[in-house]
């Protein structure tokens, strides 16, 4: 059995590795498609079976003496941050957040021409794409399910469609030291092609089996036939339940149809051993999951429009950029926070109480007198390593030569997958993301200057789009291990969400604690609104029944 298909891993700690580790080596073995079933399989990502949907109940300043809350001072202006000054403010709470970074969104980042990416170790890039032009530096999708609609719903930040899915995008493999991937080795195909032929393959052998009594399952005369009539459908069969090949795959590059008699020439059927030793199937069922399934969404204009909207609403005179914490102390009767100031003098700020939405990996460093326990919860959580690359090109090939608007390629290299971008079609210039990856390949490309990790880039991306890929005018890269003040895409629990999760959803002190980490939307944006937004409702519980 390949590499591939063979690390699924188990709900403990597979193959003796940490999760972190486990994470890292499947990012350099299996490619994205293996880290985002792992990434599942571990509880990164949400399935309806255990999120269960917080019941939001708002504060209100009716609930508050003389409409007045107690003062909270929030760390970190992320999502979490912002949502939390946001339903606390409403209320009439004395809000203050303190943000290291000189924007607000954290981790919601949109990088345009002017910015400049300064990374841990000092490596920096000024962003040089043209007007108009951006990327998403790390949330890029929102699924139609989660709160963060209802906040662009409420804040008024207008949304467009993402292409999550598009059939005429392509998927690429190349043979690996293990894995030899046969005729399709090194050659791309279209999702539509793969699609129509797995479908028709696999509906074939059920109507066969289903044909020769084949299935000892208990399906009655009329299921079967109800169930063929399926699968005719769903796999293009033809009369005699043979899957032939058809017009659902696509048509020959140059015979499209068209007028008079121009039928056009439908893709013969991939021969279906060849189709199987490609595996390019494996990559079907990311698009059927809970939180990548089409329609998807962005914001017109880039994802931190919600950012900056939310921190709008909360008003500007709330929020202290710059201020990175540098102490926490729980005090007798609420809270003292040291941070950096105007011209990086020490200020102290005190308040009643405090939410703290700096990611655990950040947090746990910072000097404070929270309990053991949570310094150990805190500990608990390990940062995963992912890393993009935007590409600006003067044409937009893709659209152009290739037909295809929006949506993403799927590879086996290390680049992980190229994201067309779902905006500004039909217009001259175009940024596209260049890699999306993570564990092992997002430090193998974080480890190179920003000019070698286009160059890797472009020249795996070259072996899909030939030599217009090449013609880069602009890149920007982003390793978020080395993020300032993120230091990680996102976090694992290396104990899942046991009692140690568990304590971090309890205040220590007066210290409360948010962010996406706290959730079951890890990775999510969904997951830092959801968090706050519980966080406040126990917040308020304690100031009300005082
Ligand atoms: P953060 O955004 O990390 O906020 C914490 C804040 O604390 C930051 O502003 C930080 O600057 C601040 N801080 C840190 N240290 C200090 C300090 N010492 N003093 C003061 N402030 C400090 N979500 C989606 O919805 N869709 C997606 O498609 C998606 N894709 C993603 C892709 C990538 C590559 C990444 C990295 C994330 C992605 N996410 C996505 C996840 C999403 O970005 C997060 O879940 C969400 O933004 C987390 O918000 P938060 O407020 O919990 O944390
Ligand atoms: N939410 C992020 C994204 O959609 C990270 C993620 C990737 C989460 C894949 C789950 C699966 O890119």
């Amino acid at each position: 059995m390949p590499m591939h298909q063979n690390l699924q891993p188990s709900p403990d700690t597979p193959l003796g590795l940490t999760r972190r580790s486990f994470l890292t080596k499947l990012g350099v073995i299996g490619g994205s498609t293996a880290m985002f079933g792992a990434m599942d399989a571990l509880g990164l990502v949400a399935s309806p079976a255990n999120a269960a949907p917080v019941d939001f109940r708002p504060p209100r300043s009716g609930d508050l003496p003389r409409g007045r809350g107690p003062s909270i001072v929030i760390l970190g202006a992320g999502i979490a941050g912002l949502t939390a000054a946001y339903e606390l403010g409403k209320a009439g709470y004395d809000v203050t957040v303190l943000e290291a970074r000189d924007r607000p969104g954290g981790r919601n980042w949109t990088a345009r021409g002017g910015d400049t990416v300064v990374e841990t170790d000092g490596t920096t890039q000024r962003c040089g794409f043209d007007r108009g032009q951006y990327m998403n530096m790390g949330p890029a999708r929102i699924p139609q399910h989660h709160i963060t609609i209802d906040y662009c719903r409420e804040l008024g930040v207008p949304l467009e469609v993402f292409t999550n899915a598009n059939a005429d995008a392509y998927y690429y493999q190349e043979n690996t030291s293990s894995i030899d991937y046969g005729q399709l080795n090194g050659r791309k195909i279209r999702h539509r092609q793969a699609k129509a032929n797995y479908f028709g393959y696999v509906s074939e052998l059920l109507a066969k089996a289903l044909d020769q009594n084949a299935l000892d399952d208990g399906l009655s005369s009329s299921d079967t036939e109800r169930l063929l009539e399926f699968l005719r459908s769903f796999g293009g069969l033809n009369q005699q339940n043979l899957y032939a090949g058809n017009d659902r795959g696509g048509y020959e590059e140059d015979a499209f149809p068209g007028a008079g008699t121009q039928a056009g020439t439908p893709l013969d059927a991939i021969e279906r051993s060849a189709l199987l030793q490609s595996r390019v199937g494996n990559y079907f069922a990311f698009e059927l999951t809970w939180n990548q399934a089409m329609l998807m969404f962005q914001p017109v204009g880039g994802m931190d429009r919600i950012a900056v909207a939310l921190a709008d609403a909360v008003g500007r005179g709330r929020i202290t950029y710059g201020a990175e914490v540098l102490e926490l102390t729980n005090t007798s009767g609420g809270v003292r926070v040291a941070y950096t100031g105007n011209g990086r003098a020490t200020r102290t700020i005190d308040a009643d109480y405090c939410i703290a939405t700096i990611p655990p990996q950040i947090l746990k460093g910072i000097p404070s007198n929270l309990s053991d326990e949570v310094a150990t919860a805190l500990a608990d959580a390990n940062p995963v390593s992912t890393g993009k690359i935007g590409l600006q090109y003067r044409r937009r090939f893709w659209e152009e030569d290739e037909r295809i608007l929006g949506g993403i390629t799927n590879t086996n290299m290390d680049l992980g997958t190229i994201w067309y971008p779902s905006y500004g079609y039909l217009t001259p210039k175009g940024v596209l993301v260049g890699y999306y990856n993570f564990g092992g390949n997002a430090n193998a490309y974080g480890a190179l200057s920003p000019a070698e990790r286009q160059a890797r880039a472009v020249s795996q991306g070259a072996k899909i789009h030939g030599s217009p890929y090449t013609e880069v005018e602009s890149s920007l890269s982003v390793d978020w291990l080395k993020t300032p003040y993120s230091e990680g895409g996102w976090v694992g629990w290396g104990s899942g969400r046991g009692p140690l999760y568990e304590r971090l959803l309890e205040p220590d002190g007066n210290v409360y604690f948010a962010g996406d980490h706290l959730s079951y939307y890890i990775a999510w944006q969904a997951g830092a609104f959801e968090s706050a937004r519980q966080t406040v409702m126990d917040l308020h519980d304690r100031v009300t029944a005082a």
